[in-house]
């Protein structure tokens, strides 16, 4: 396992602004997981290694933010977004329901691999609130905006088909 030429050159570039590679952690986690799509034990170990950090240090910080994806990635990543406009909207009522429906919580993956749920920062669509962002595993990215539990519950009918179709998410890296 290891960093692409271009992440890489990203990776060198955040040690280098940080004090020390502790305060770079969370930033390395996030450019780690957009390289490898999710943040494995052999993702943390990699990153305990290159920052000389305990292990135990790197696993304690991936699993207190729910940012970080745990499990390999669903063939639909929802991404909620949770900043002032869509929290206000009901954000966090859109995450409750999925939760519910989908049968796991932020962070986790169903068991079938059709679904990520995943909390994210403003997606520039705050007119819109609440809202959410999907990434489906063959690179497509939609936004669904204005959501009630109705509107989520008539997608996710909609989406359970359009998924069969869709390349599993192991097929993906
Ligand atoms: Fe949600 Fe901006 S606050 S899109």
């Amino acid at each position: 396992l290891q960093f692409s030429e271009e992440t890489e050159k990203q990776f060198q570039e955040l040690v280098s602004r940080y004090p020390n590679t502790q305060a770079a952690l969370l930033p390395a986690l996030l450019l780690a997981q957009s390289e490898f799509g999710w943040v494995s034990v052999e993702v943390m170990d990699y990153l305990a290694e290159r920052l000389e950090l305990n292990p135990a240090q790197v696993l304690s910080t991936a699993t207190f933010y729910t940012m970080f994806n745990k499990q390999p990635l669903g063939k639909a990543h929802i991404q909620v977004c949770t900043t002032l406009s869509c929290a206000l909207c009901g954000g966090y009522e859109i995450i409750e329901h999925l939760e519910e429906r989908l049968g796991i919580r932020l962070g986790e993956t169903t068991p079938d691999g059709k679904y990520t749920l995943a909390e994210a920062e403003c997606l520039a669509s705050c007119g819109t609130a609440p809202m959410f962002q999907i990434t489906f595993s063959d690179g497509e990215i939609e936004y669904y905006e204005n959501l009630t539990p109705d509107s989520v519950d008539e997608l996710l009918d909609e989406l359970d088909k359009k998924l069969e179709q869709l390349p599993a998410p192991a097929e993906m890296h």
